[in-house]
């Protein structure tokens, strides 16, 4: 008997284990006869089976072409699950259902084009579409100042160097940005494209716009960032204008990178959109960007999003933001780097570990570290106010502020997991879920 069949009879004399149901799905990845696995799932009672194993079951009936089975395996309303049962009601043109479904699934932050173009279509024209907030992370703390765009940003200059930790993030920027970018001529001659744009993605406060700059200062190229919501303010024709204009800059000061920071907000699909005012920038926008890339030499264009999954896939496609990058939270040297950065010239007691809030301080982002130290200034400042004289942050202070500010990177991974597994379009979440495996191990 195969594997397959073995696990299916172990799962039929022990129905409430949900271990041995989702092995069968997984042994379902190399079985000759998946159907007999479908089968099996389209005759077996949910009941006892939680949420994760009930989507998988009910994910596999659907890839399977059982829908009316898999149906019966997304009753709930957990978030996963509503998104799977209107699939579902959609594959059996239940359609009334699946938009409740999808509704549900919705206001849980999920989506897909599938359902957007089978659901939303409609319900636009009796306009009620489900409008889901743009930018659903915003993170805390201070926010940096933004120069102006289309020039060189005259700040000074961030490198590899001055980033701590994230080994990882920077040898993947080395090896998928910067060599393509320095040895052109060589991935020419063995036909690697190293052309098209670069989008790092990850939770807020993290780093992105940080390595974009840096990353910038490892080409030894000129900075080009471009801030997206100032263009868009302006008058029509005007923001159109200044886009070319800020491709022609980087053009004409080569090498350059050319940065679009929240590129959510030119690039949202139709349903993360208030309208579509915004129509003409982005033709402006993916024309400039196809003609360009054609003739790249000598200028990388980034982008950022913490949103990725609202970033329409048509900047996604080959020639535009063709490669992804996940630049997760802070590791632990990474953590102990941000808090010193942001300890040092403050009066402070000798009593601070560093070292040992980083240690404590997993999924905090690197605005979180910040806000952290921001805290324990504050108390100081009381005490010091009390006293009538200064009082030095102690590690205290520290430990207090660690009480009060939480970490804002959960959230989103737990969104970013539930994109990945169940709307994973072309991989683009793979790295997220290499981390979450190392992240929750
Ligand atoms: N590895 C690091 N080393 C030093 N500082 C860091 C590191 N990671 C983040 N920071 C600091 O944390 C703060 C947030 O970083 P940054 O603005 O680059 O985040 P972001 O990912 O672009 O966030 P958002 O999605 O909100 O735009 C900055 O003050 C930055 O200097
Ligand atoms: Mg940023």
């Amino acid at each position: 008997m195969s594997e397959l069949q073995d696990l299916i009879e172990a799962a039929k004399a022990t129905p409430k284990s949900s271990a041995i149901l989702r092995a069968v799905v997984r042994a379902c990845a190399d079985a000759v006869d998946p159907e007999s696995a479908a089968d099996f799932f389209a005759a077996t009672d949910p009941a006892p089976h939680e949420e994760v194993t009930r989507a998988t079951v009910a994910k596999f009936l659907l890839d399977h072409q059982r829908a009316e089975a898999a149906l019966a395996w997304c009753q709930t309303d957990e978030g996963p699950v509503t998104l799977l049962r209107a699939r579902a009601q959609l594959a059996l043109g239940r359609l009334a259902d699946a938009r409740e479904s999808y509704k549900l699934a919705q206001a849980e932050g999920l989506s897909m084009d599938e359902l957007d173009d089978a659901l939303l279509e409609r319900d636009a024209a009796t306009s009620t579409g489900t409008v889901i907030q743009l930018r659903q992370f915003q993170r805390g703390g201070k926010t940096e100042a933004k120069p102006a765009d289309a020039q060189a940003d005259s700040r000074p200059r961030v490198t590899f160097a001055d980033i701590g930790g994230l080994e990882d993030i920077k040898a993947q920027i080395r090896r998928k940005i910067i060599l393509p970018f320095e040895k052109k001529s060589l991935f020419d001659r063995f036909r690697k494209r190293a052309g098209g744009g670069v989008l790092l993605y990850g939770p807020p406060g993290c780093g992105k716009t940080l390595l974009a700059r840096a990353t910038a200062a490892e080409c030894n190229a000129k900075f080009f960032p471009v801030e997206i919501a100032e263009v868009l303010s302006m008058w029509l024709g005007e923001s159109e204008k200044r886009l070319a204009h800020a491709f022609e800059q980087a053009r004409a000061q080569k090498p350059s990178v050319l940065f679009f920071d929240e590129i959510e907000a030119l690039a949202a699909r139709r349903r993360f959109s208030e309208g579509d005012h915004k129509a003409s920038m982005v033709s402006t926008f993916l024309n400039e960007f196809d003609g360009f890339s054609a003739t790249n030499d000598g200028v990388l264009v980034l982008a950022a999003t913490n949103v990725p999954w609202a970033v329409d896939p048509a900047f996604r496609r080959n020639g535009r933001f063709d490669r992804s990058l996940f630049v997760p939270p802070p590791d632990r040297v990474a953590r102990k780097a941000i808090l010193d950065i942001e300890l040092k010239d403050r009066p402070q007691h000798g009593d601070i570990d560093s070292a040992a809030i980083a240690e404590r301080t997993s999924g905090y982002s690197g605005a979180d570290l910040a806000n952290i130290v921001e805290t324990a200034c504050d108390l100081a400042i009381e005490e010091s106010i009390d006293n009538d004289r200064i009082a030095p942050i102690t590690a205290k202070h520290m430990t207090a502020a660690l009480k009060e500010v939480k970490p804002t990177t959960l959230e989103w991974l737990a969104q970013a997991r539930n994109y990945a597994k169940f709307a994973n379009e072309g991989g683009l979440y793979d790295d997220v879920v290499a981390f979450l495996d190392k992240f929750t191990r």
